[in-house]
């Protein structure tokens, strides 16, 4: 997840390596695993990756080939696609902390060489599982989490177990998302694989199985398949699938369903685009976010707390998580920090950038010109930087003293959604963890941060599955409006500033945003019969000065749609549209929430003017130019 540097650059904490990682398995009556995994893998390309591998079973042996690369270059070094046996499992790695490197990359395998496993997702407890191998005697060959999960199979095969046993009493002792798929010399026929948060579909063929973390892999072997849930295990063989439950071993049955999508549906699992899918991924990504290992949050928040100064620097929506996090240093920890716009940065604050002064720099990609010079602005300056990237190995992890990535996967959408939240939602576990070192958070507000955090993901899984139809409705009735407005108060003028810009960039709408209360020193005298404003009205303490804010704009025949919550009474009485979030969210958290209906609206509104919400125009995934 992060690797933490003095400023020599000498590594002071052992790496961490998890992944957004691609998945693929088979089990075949007749051929060669080798041309199938290959096949898989490319089909799982588009998922964005750093290193590739496969393994399969070779006269009783498993044989491995892996290294960092892509998947052609690793084919021409190693030939992955001449892999013989009939069981074998590939994985492309998507590396969110740490160089790639051969070590690195998957399958691992354990000390004698009789189980491989591949994985996507976090295991949390991987650090005290390793230290307990290790005593045991237990050999380590690389970095990652993944590599306990081969050990812990090993000890219980030791111990007697079948080899789906073995994983399955493995999968009880993991903690936090993974999806694995697993071979055995022991058992020579088959894969086993689990899943506990992490996605994983199996695919029935004939004469073969198949399992991976997305359906493109194996769609065009067959398109029969079975969707896996949390806390269920899948033994195929050549002829069989068997489901069991991980908790008991139970056997349950559930016939697979026929996907009837074309390539490029698949490539976005069902969704028409990139960007709605990665909407829905939120309940995921926020979680996967959340899991930042508190060592590193203290880790940045002992550097913060040394500092006099600290400056928060990112451009577009990266910019709006670090300004909703402002709200958050102040309310939560205490500590007044400085939001800047990073191509703004060096000739605004320059001038009070010392070796004091910590720069926290937010960005995707890691790679933006502006946020890259500024950081380095600051470095000559003798800050202290601190990075939060979705990219490893990107630039700014590079020239960042500690740096933590924020586990969201690829995003393939140009404009940024899941990688918002994600941001922010690492963004505010660095305050509590600053708040704490500070002794200035409320025992009581510390109990409903920890509850927010814990209820974020099912919060947001609920917005998707109960407003997207009303965003619709909302969308289709203002299509022909050309200009909205969005307006909030306190931490939700960051979540009207990026429903702005989400709008703004996809729709091509001249949109404003506006703090609700600055609203009436100039943009009121735009508002006339029947111009939009968007209010996002969270029932905190901003709360009953928004009532206010809502009449006015009222009160000179503005049409009002509102972002409230499902139990607010007097800002939806005064609404011509309401969308609904679920009560009681902590007012910092709220952006997470909020935002999700508007990314929607944007999505919605593109869609309807015949735009391509995943490309628009004069935009740049990654902006590399100043
Ligand atoms: C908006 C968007 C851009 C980026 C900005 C910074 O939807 O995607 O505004 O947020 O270009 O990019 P990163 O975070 O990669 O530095």
């Amino acid at each position: 997840m992060l690797i933490i540097r003095c400023h020599n650059g000498r590594r002071i904490l052992p790496r961490r390596v998890r992944g957004m990682c691609g998945i693929a398995a088979c089990v075949l009556r007749n051929g060669e695993v080798g041309p199938v995994l290959y096949d898989c893998l490319k089909r799982l390309e588009y998922r964005g990756y750093d290193s590739v591998g496969e393994a399969s079973i070779i006269d009783g042996k498993i044989v491995v080939k892996k290294d960092k690369g892509k998947i052609d270059q690793v084919e021409e070094k190693l030939g992955i696609s001449d892999l013989a046996g009939v069981v074998g499992i590939g994985h492309t790695r998507w590396a969110t902390h740490g160089a790639p490197s051969q070590e690195n990359a998957h399958p691992h395998t354990d000390c004698k060489n009789t189980v491989a496993v591949v994985h996507n997702g976090i295991i949390e407890n991987f650090m005290r599982l390793r230290q307990e191998l290790e005593l045991k005697g237990h050999q380590f060959n690389s970095r990652t989490d993944t590599e306990v999960v081969a050990h812990l199979v090993e000890e219980c095969l030791g111990s007697g177990k079948s080899f789906a046993e073995a994983v399955r009493l493995t999968s009880k002792k993991l903690t936090g998302a993974y999806a694995l798929a697993l071979i055995s010399s022991l058992e020579p026929d088959k894969v086993v694989c689990v899943r506990n948060e992490s996605p994983l579909v199996v695919g029935r063929g004939t004469d073969s199985n198949y399992c991976a973390s997305d359906i493109p892999a194996f769609l065009s072997r067959t398109n029969q398949v079975i969707f896996l849930e949390d806390d269920e295990m899948a033994v195929l063989t050549a002829d069989k699938v068997r489901l069991l439950h991980i908790s008991d071993g139970e056997e349950l049955t559930r016939e697979p369903v026929t996907i009837d999508w074309n390539a490029e549906t698949a490539l976005k699992t069902g969704y028409r685009h990139f960007m709605l899918k990665e909407i829905h991924e939120q309940p995921m990504t926020v979680r996967n976010a959340l899991r930042t290992h508190p060592i590193y949050l203290d880790l940045m928040a002992s550097a913060m707390n040394r500092a006099k100064r600290i400056f928060l620097v990112a451009c577009g929506t990266s910019y709006h998580a670090c300004l909703a996090a402002t709200y958050a240093f102040s309310n939560l920890a205490k500590f007044a920090v400085t939001p800047a716009v990073a191509s703004e940065f060096i000739d605004t604050y320059g001038a009070l950038v010392d070796s004091d002064s910590v720069v926290l720099a937010v960005s995707q990609s890691g790679e933006t010109a502006d946020t890259l010079s500024a950081v380095r602005g600051a470095k000559e300056r003798g800050a202290t930087v601190l990075g939060i990237s979705n990219v490893m190995g990107s630039t700014l992890t590079r020239i960042s003293d500690v740096y933590i990535g924020q586990n969201s996967g690829p995003e393939m959408g140009v404009a940024a959604t899941k990688t918002f939240t994600a941001q922010l939602s690492v963004l505010v576990k660095i305050v509590v963890a600053l708040a704490r070192k500070r002794e200035v958070l409320r025992s009581a507000d510390l109990e409903a941060l920890q509850n927010g955090f814990n209820r974020l993901p099912g919060w947001i899984s609920i917005v998707l599955s109960t407003q997207e139809e009303r965003v619709k409705r909302i969308v289709e009735k203002y299509s022909d409006r050309s200009s909205f407005c969005f307006l909030g108060r306190g931490i939700g003028v960051a979540t009207a500033l990026e429903g702005r810009l989400k709008l703004l960039e996809l729709s091509y709408l001249p949109a404003i945003a506006y703090a609700a209360g600055e609203s009436k020193h100039g943009f009121i005298s735009v508002v006339e019969e029947g111009y939009p404003v968007i209010f996002i009205a969270p029932r905190d303490e901003t709360y009953s000065k928004m009532i206010g804010n809502t009449m006015e704009m009222k009160a000179r025949g503005a049409q009002i749609i509102s972002i409230v919550d499902d139990q607010d009474g007097e800002v939806s009485g005064l609404s011509d549209e309401t969308v609904t979030v679920p009560p009681g969210i902590p007012s910092m958290l709220t952006p997470i929430v909020f935002v999700v209906p508007l990314q929607l609206f944007a999505y919605y509104m593109a869609v309807g003017k015949g735009y391509d919400p995943d490309f628009p125009r004069n935009l740049a995934k990654s902006v590399t130019v100043h």
